[in-house]
């Protein structure tokens, strides 16, 4: 059936400034890491984008390396925008990246110039665009220049193919050089995209303090630590989940006692402040204005609007927030 987007979709989000930048990010947006590759199922995967774009989610992010198979991702949100996309198209915030291995031989991987041209020219083919909004080098590379990596990404917005750049997985020294760098080849860094939970909080050391001072926008991923902080693991490995897939990321050695002790106490926390547990975890990471966006990955319709509804309690009291340390804390021998 040929889709019409809501007359609604700009009725419920919140949009947030991108560092000092002229872009406005959802607070809450897409990532395409699993669930739509041309292993799963394209009729879900349509669903949730659909639904996506009618709840207000403008942003959706992808990388070259997203699937399985690598690259199936972005074939999929192609065929999407071919199919229901095309005519909403400069209402969409699309971006993709390339750091990670994608073809054999020296040039598919990492940070070079040679790679990440040749990355983005794929990408925008499977992605049926003659542009992206924004281009991320997905990693630092240890062996290539920073000031090689980054004119790369000049080059790229320099050439029309992507209109602003980002870093993602740089640590706050890394952050700081490429971010002046960028600032003296005259294309900004607009954001920042580092993983960050409840469960990982290593931008809390330097990295936030970085953007913040930098002006440069962030937009956290596995914000619910791929359904770890969700009541998803409760009462065992479900069989659909992403701990139960052969290709999924998370491991379920990952589902310890102690992460699970952290959960039901967490999940209680939640239900005290009629929240599930994954709008908490979403709601505490919002709470800091220099977060501009959470970067949210659903396998479901249900799902995805679970997580937006997170933006119906965003405030914390003193002592919500003193629990939440003392629960993160908790060690099990
Ligand atoms: N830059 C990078 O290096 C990097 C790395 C990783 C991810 N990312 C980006 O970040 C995005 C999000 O990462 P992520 O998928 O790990 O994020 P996440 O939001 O932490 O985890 C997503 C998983 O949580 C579960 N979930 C989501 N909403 C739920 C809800 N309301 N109730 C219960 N369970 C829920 C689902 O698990 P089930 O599948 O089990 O249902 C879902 O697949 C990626 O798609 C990608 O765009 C970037």
């Amino acid at each position: 059936m040929e889709y019409l987007a809501s007359d609604a979709r700009y009725s419920q989000m919140l949009y947030r400034r991108c560092g000092n930048s002229g872009i406005n990010l959802p607070a809450i947006s897409l990532g395409l890491w699993h669930n739509f590759g041309s292993v799963d199922d394209f009729k879900n995967s349509q669903q949730i984008l659909r639904r996506a774009f009618d709840l207000g989610i403008t942003h959706f992010d992808l990388a070259n390396n997203y699937g399985p198979p690598p690259g199936s991702a972005e074939e999929t949100f192609g065929a999407m925008i071919e199919k229901d996309f095309k005519s909403y198209r400069d209402e969409m915030i699309i971006s993709t990246k390339a750091g990670y291995t994608m073809w054999p031989g020296p040039y598919g991987d990492w940070g070079s110039k040679k790679y990440l041209v040749a990355s983005l020219n794929q990408s925008l083919k499977r992605l049926k665009l003659d542009y992206v909004d924004v281009f991320y080098s997905h990693r630092p590379d240890p062996n290539t220049p920073i000031e090689e990596t980054m004119t790369a990404l000049d080059l790229l917005v320099r050439q029309g193919k992507a209109l602003y750049v980002g870093i993602s997985n740089y640590s706050a020294e890394q952050t700081e050089k490429a971010i002046q760098i960028l600032r003296s080849l005259g294309t900004p860094c607009l954001i920042h995209q580092p993983r960050y939970s409840m469960f990982d909080r290593w931008v809390e050391n330097g990295l936030l303090d970085v953007l913040e001072r930098n002006s440069v926008g962030s937009i956290v991923f596995s914000p619910l630590a791929q359904g770890l902080l969700t009541d998803r693991y409760l009462k065992g490995i479900p069989q659909d989940s992403r701990a139960a897939k052969p290709h999924g990321f998370l491991q379920q050695n990952q589902i310890t006692v102690e992460v699970l002790r952290k959960i039901e106490a967490l999940n209680a926390l939640a239900k005290e402040r009629n929240q599930t547990l994954a709008q908490m975890a979403i709601a505490w990471l919002l709470k800091d204005s220099r977060v501009t966006s959470v970067l949210v990955g659903v396998s479901s319709t249900s799902q995805l609007e679970g997580c937006v509804d997170a933006l119906n309690n965003l405030s914390f009291s003193l002592i919500e927030l003193e629990n939440i340390e003392k629960i993160l804390a908790m060690r099990i021998e």
